[in-house]
């Protein structure tokens, strides 16, 4: 691309690049599309299973953006993506794919890259593995004092027997993304709700369930990028709960991103950059830092960031693989938080390559 859309990230080099996805199947098969009032059904006919792959849209404009300087192969993340790298040998590997299968899905092609030996963006098996299981990942954070909601780990309906934490919790399925097992019910006020819910839930998500302290506080998620010392943090974006329709919880749940706000329909459901206050805003930048650094993530993540009783900043979680709506019409947080840095969603993609790209001594 000519001028000055991309002149600060332009490439010395034509890359090989071949970009790794998972497209979600028909929008027939599943109902985010339906511009729904949360009232008209009940949370639980909602059908989430493809909730964190990549709409066609996504990847048509990541293919579009990453051509404007390289040679381009689209690898389906599939069974036949080992021969597939095999044969094309690119460069390196633009990787957006979450897979489908057990907890190691979002690593199982940089896995396979790394037996490759084939570069790729991102981060490595053991941080997205890591991050997908939100309860290890809040147990490495405690580990490095960084501040996160008290948890339990609920296997089996009898595990509610060790719980101790204080109303309300919130209930997630360990390892999922995209708001997918998160309802509008999931903030569960007592004992018998608990019992109820985790009994229909472990069943439909056939996982464990995390178990944690409601964080009552403003909700905030950082994007970065970059590694080591030239990390770069984008600027903050806060969910504004409060735009939520009265009857859903302030919860950035399944119904809050996918059905009440609509491309038709949109809420105002960011600020960016968030209205705080300098100290606050620095201690989210540090924590986010600091959890991008312990988790060892590499080239780009987001961190979800929400503010305690006391008004001090936890991590919710971490997403290695962030989602990337192009449209910005569509509510999406780290193009939104890219686009506020100056970065059109061409340069933020580049950018990232490139930034791998170097880690990798490709430049
Ligand atoms: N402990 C908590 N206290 C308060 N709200 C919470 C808590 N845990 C989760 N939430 C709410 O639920 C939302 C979804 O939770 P979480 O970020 O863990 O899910 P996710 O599906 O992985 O999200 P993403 O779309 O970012 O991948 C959060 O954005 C937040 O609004
Ligand atoms: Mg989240």
């Amino acid at each position: 691309m000519e001028g000055s859309v991309i002149s600060s990230y332009l490439p010395n080099k034509k890359l090989k690049v071949a970009l790794t996805y998972n497209v979600k199947p028909e929008e027939k098969n599943f109902s985010d599309t339906t511009p729904l009032s949360p009232h008209e059904k009940s949370s639980e006919t909602f059908n989430d299973t493809y909730a964190e792959w990549d709409t066609i849209e996504t990847v048509n404009a990541l293919r579009d953006a990453l051509e404007l300087f390289h040679d381009v192969t689209m690898i389906e993340a599939n069974e036949n993506a080992f021969e597939s790298f095999k044969n094309a040998r690119p460069d390196i590997v633009f990787n957006v794919a979450e897979c489908a299968n057990g907890i190691s899905r979002e690593a199982q092609i940089p896995a396979m890259l790394d037996m490759l030996q084939i570069p790729y963006t991102g981060s490595d098996p053991l941080t997205l593995t890591t991050c997908l299981d939100k309860a290890r990942a809040k147990e490495v954070l405690s580990y490095h004092n960084i501040p996160t909601a008290k948890f339990l780990l609920i296997e089996s309906l009898e595990d509610i027997a060790n719980f101790s934490l204080k109303f309300p919790v919130m209930i997630k399925p360990v390892a999922e993304g995209s708001s997918k097992g998160i309802f509008n019910s999931s903030l569960v006020k007592n004992i018998n709700e608990l019992t109820e819910r985790l009994s229909t839930n472990l069943e439909i998500y056939n996982q464990p369930f995390l178990v944690e302290e409601y964080l009552p506080g403003r909700e905030f998620t950082v994007a970065l990028i970059g590694n080591n010392s030239d990390t770069e943090v984008l600027p903050i974006v806060e969910i504004n709960l409060h735009e939520l329709p009265k009857e859903l919880a302030p919860i950035y749940s399944y119904e809050a991103k996918w059905i009440a706000d609509t491309r038709e329909n949109p809420l105002n459901i960011f600020s960016c950059p968030a209205n705080i206050d300098k100290a606050l805003y620095e201690k989210i930048e540090n924590i986010a830092l600091r959890t991008y650094k312990v988790l060892r993530c590499k080239d780009w993540s987001r961190v979800d960031v929400r503010l305690d009783a006391d008004g001090e900043p936890n991590i919710i979680e971490v997403n290695p693989l962030p989602g990337i709506l192009p449209d910005p019409k569509d509510n999406s947080c780290f193009p939104k938080a890219a686009r506020m840095h100056g970065l059109s969603y061409e340069e933020m993609i580049n950018k990232v390559l490139l930034i791998a790209a170097k880690r990798y001594n490709l430049l």
